[in-house]
């Protein structure tokens, strides 16, 4: 047994080493890079029911450290994705994780049924889009609609649940124990926080819907704080996220207590992060001494 191989409850991956969603299309866009195969999974751009074109250009702004997007989840739907996309993403030897956001509870139901296919490893179910049907809340920032949104989607598949948590809520643990108990399988988290850029000279925000998702280095230390606090809150694995570029972010995250990890915004800047931080591991757990990286799994300690 490889000392990387990586239990998630019942979703078993080669490596706790995977890529965010949104950041690394299906792997296609990657895939002349390096084999995908050696990841530990790719958790690929977010499907919604229906095509959407997106908003409208400015999307994506760097600022002084990490950037801020607001792509408006433009993808060809989730019938595309199963006919035109899923059939060569699965050739690609490593697992892949469908990430899903709806408009209401009932939309999330509905896709997670369609995607209960071979192929599949798991759904991952982005909830920091708003609740179209009630006032536009944002799932992801009430305990009792995120709770909502995973009975729903547990009782449509058979694959494994991860619930992916936003960090714009005041107490993250709360949100991570609806979650549990609405019987999510994984966290992922986090989710973009937000932000704001404004171009000085013609007094306009830059992004074009003014306020959009902020990721990248600067969110690492949020990130690690809230994968700490959810990691001591609930009793199922979390997949950690935020500003990760290198195999020190990802053993901070491990020990935090993230089981597994995923490249984010990393991906724009250097694709071979994820395949660094494999490597890197692999030599962190060689040089001491450990059967398996699982040992590091919130080792913090005071
Ligand atoms: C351009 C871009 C698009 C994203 N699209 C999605 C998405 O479709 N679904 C989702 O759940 N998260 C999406 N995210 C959030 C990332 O998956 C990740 O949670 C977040 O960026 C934090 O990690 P990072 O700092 O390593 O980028 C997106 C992020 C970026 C930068």
């Amino acid at each position: 047994m490889s000392k990387l191989e990586c239990q998630l409850g019942k979703l078993l991956l080669k490596n706790p080493v995977t890529v965010a969603s949104g950041t690394f299309g299906s792997g296609k866009e990657f895939k002349d890079f390096y084999d995908l195969s050696l990841l530990g999974g790719i958790m690929v751009k977010g499907t919604t029911p229906e095509k959407r074109v997106g908003n409208k250009p400015q999307r994506l702004v760097e600022t002084s450290g990490g950037v801020i997007n607001s792509i408006g989840l433009a993808n060809g739907g989730i019938d595309d994705f199963i006919f035109n996309i899923l059939p060569e993403a699965k050739t690609y030897g490593t697992e892949i994780i469908v990430n899903i956001s709806g408009g209401c509870i009932e939309e999330y139901g509905i896709m997670a049924h369609k995607l209960d296919l071979e192929g599949v490893g798991a759904v991952e179910v982005n909830i920091s889009c708003p609740n179209v049907k009630e006032g536009g809340i944002t799932f992801g920032t009430d305990p009792e609609m995120a709770y909502d949104v995973t009975k729903i989607v547990k009782a449509n598949t058979s694959k494994p649940v991860i619930m992916k948590l936003s960090p714009n809520v005041t107490n993250i643990a709360i949100m991570a124990k609806a979650v549990e108990s609405g019987g999510a399988d994984i966290i992922s988290m986090i989710n973009t926080l937000i932000g704001m850029s404004i171009d000085v000279e013609k007094r306009k925000p830059i992004i074009n819907n003014v306020i959009g998702g902020y990721s990248g280095p600067p969110i690492k230390p949020v990130a690690l704080r809230m994968v700490y606090e959810v990691y001591k809150a609930v009793n199922i694995p979390i997949i950690g996220m935020g500003g990760i570029m290198n195999t020190t972010d990802a053993l901070e995250f491990l020990m935090a207590g993230a089981s597994a990890i995923s490249v984010g915004t990393g991906n724009f800047v250097d694709p071979y992060i994820p395949i660094n931080i494999i490597k890197g591991l692999e030599e962190y757990v060689e040089k001491n001494g450990l059967l398996s990286y699982k040992e590091i799994i919130g080792a913090v300690h005071r």
